[in-house]
């Protein structure tokens, strides 16, 4: 049993009315593993809060199937065993962060003495580092701390399962920095974390596996490294300047893509193909710096199929 499975999920907004009709999600399949990062991509507008919002039964879905912790979605108890950050979450801002946590412990049926409640609260304010402004109104908090304490507030049941709709949004590159720690530990306890996102570099840094989503549809689905990896193009140094002339003429059996001095980027089909390059660099004896296989980054590559993916949708 994986923590959510879900099949052939769609939802369409409005499907009664032809010019507000809007499909949100299209026939969307997709499985996180227990103790995993999964990052949920898109632009805006993806269907990625609408798909969380379906996973936990706050809207429903037109057709298809999911499961969390192995329950039904429309099963409320299992909600008790789950964690949320709302997209633009808004607090009673006549409360201080103290508060907040407390009235989404008992919101969310947390069953402990109030003494373990409020060490809980203070735990949890630590991990945050809001623990100094636990008795300021909320509504003197800046953006970056009431997202800090949206992620307490999603962690305050003790969650297996946290989804987290755009956790870093208006934090500080620290912050960023620590909201990241804060994820990698709560996976190394075993809790399962579900991430919305718009900002790729963060997901690239601490999810497992990756989906893309656009206009609804999944594009693309796999691990940050398979997603990554490019076609087979190495960067190689040698420990000498050499002439264009060289790459031209000794190395015209390969594709050389770009050259400058000692450097050059080649495309290689193959393993047999790398060794024969290096067997011709090491008979015109010149001797291998580095060699470097090339990645794209993982925002190169959403770029690209968003591109693919609004043009084949406009066929
Ligand atoms: N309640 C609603 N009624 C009608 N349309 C809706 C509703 N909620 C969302 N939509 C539409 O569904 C589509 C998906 O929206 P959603 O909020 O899931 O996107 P998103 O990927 O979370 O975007 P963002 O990155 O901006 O948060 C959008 O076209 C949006 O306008
Ligand atoms: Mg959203």
């Amino acid at each position: 049993m994986n923590p959510i499975e879900i099949t052939q999920l769609s939802k369409i907004f409005n499907p009664s009315s032809e010019s507000k009709k809007v499909t949100a999600l299209d026939n969307v399949s997709l499985n996180v593993e227990q103790g995993s990062i999964y990052g949920l991509l898109g632009p805006n507008g993806a269907g990625k809060t609408t798909m969380v919002k379906i996973l936990l039964g706050i809207t429903f879905a037109t057709s298809g199937e999911a499961k969390i912790l192995g329950t039904s979605i429309s099963d409320f108890q299992v909600k008790n065993r789950v964690g949320y950050l709302p997209e633009n979450h808004k607090f009673p801002n006549y409360l201080n962060g103290e508060d907040v946590l407390k009235y989404y412990a008992k919101l969310g049926g947390v069953n402990s003495t109030n003494g373990e409640l409020m060490n809980k609260i203070d735990e949890l304010l630590d991990l945050v580092k809001m623990r100094q402004w636990k008795k300021m109104k909320i509504k003197k908090y800046s953006k970056g701390m009431m997202q800090r304490l949206g992620l307490a507030q999603a962690l305050i049941n003790d969650p297996e399962l946290i989804f987290l709709d755009e956790p870093t949004d208006g934090v500080d590159p620290i912050g960023r920095k620590e909201i990241r720690d804060i994820l990698s530990d709560l996976k190394s306890e075993g809790k399962t974390i579900f991430v919305n996102s718009h900002l790729l570099s963060e997901v690239e840094l601490v999810s497992d596996r990756v989906a893309i989503l656009n206009l609804g549809k999944l594009i693309r689905e796999g691990t940050v490294d398979e997603l990554t990896s490019s076609k087979e193009i190495y960067k190689i140094q040698i420990d000498e300047e050499v002439s264009e002339d060289f790459y031209s003429t000794s190395l015209a059996n390969f594709q050389i893509q770009k050259s400058s001095g000692n450097t050059f980027e080649t495309l290689i089909a193959d393993n047999d193909q790398l060794n024969n390059l290096i067997d011709k660099l090491r008979s015109e004896n010149k001797t291998i710096k580095s060699m470097v296989p090339l990645k794209n980054s993982l925002e190169d590559i959403f770029i690209s199929l968003i591109a693919d993916s609004n043009k084949n949708s406009k066929l």
